[in-house]
């Protein structure tokens, strides 16, 4: 396994106790992983140091062998990307939110590229330029979740992206999603209370008492 992303001895303690202590793994390229505990147990937490969003305490973050410093944080964050349940909308716009995607990435606005992904979605009755104010969670939550998928990432932490979605909407992203993940060879690592019927991990990554086990998944069966 080509490890993507290693966690060497990674704590992360933002008081008095550590909310994760002395993690280590290694996520290999193209990998599913489910990451499962309790509500409270550290899961988003786990998911936004995976992408550091937020700093670690102490330990090491490696991106294909290199220090997550060597790499640099802006461009970690690109190819270490993390899809949020309630996502922030950005600006005035949906197209606000796409083009400044484009923008980070030094790219011109790929407007049919964008277009592509509504349809898919089912977000077609959604024009570009509709309020951010005027759409609904779900539909948030899809705008969200194409925002990271315009520039392919290398590895997508998914935290309950499909939380708000009835179940067709939700067997439609998975569809999506699954499909991306072999043509791009995206590692998707993902939390979800709801029952994600057919999507079967690699590995289960089960977060308990501030520590992290690792198991086999179904897929390995
Ligand atoms: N930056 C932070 N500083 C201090 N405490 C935090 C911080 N972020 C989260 N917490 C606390 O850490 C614990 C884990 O939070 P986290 O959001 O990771 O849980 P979770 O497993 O994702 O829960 P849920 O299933 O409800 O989403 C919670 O008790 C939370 O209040
Ligand atoms: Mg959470």
């Amino acid at each position: 396994m080509t490890a993507v992303v290693t966690f060497n001895n990674v704590t992360f303690k933002p008081g008095e106790d550590a909310l994760l202590n002395d993690v280590s793994f290694e996520i290999g390229q193209n990998e599913m992983i489910r990451i499962e505990g309790p509500s409270g147990s550290g899961k988003s937490t786990l998911l936004k140091l995976i992408s550091s969003l937020i700093p670690r305490t102490s330990g090491d973050i490696l991106f294909e062998g290199k220090t997550i410093e060597e790499v640099g944080y802006q461009d970690y964050r690109k190819a270490v990307s993390y899809v949020a349940q309630n996502p922030h909308l950005f600006g005035q716009t949906i197209r606000d939110n796409f083009e400044l995607v484009f923008a980070a990435h030094e790219t011109d606005f790929d407007e049919a590229q964008v277009l592509n992904f509504m349809n898919q979605f089912g977000l077609s009755h959604i024009e570009l330029d509709k309020s951010i104010h005027k759409i609904s969670g779900g539909e948030k939550q899809r705008v969200g979740l194409i925002r990271h998928l315009l520039f392919p990432p290398k590895v997508l932490l998914l935290d309950e992206i499909t939380s708000s979605l009835d179940e067709e909407n939700r067997n439609r992203v998975w569809e999506i999603l699954l499909e991306y993940k072999k043509q791009h060879k995206v590692t998707i690592l993902w939390v979800s209370h709801i029952e994600d019927n057919e999507i079967f991990p690699d590995r289960i990554f089960k977060i308990n008492n501030r520590a992290l086990t690792i198991e086999k998944g179904e897929a390995n069966d």
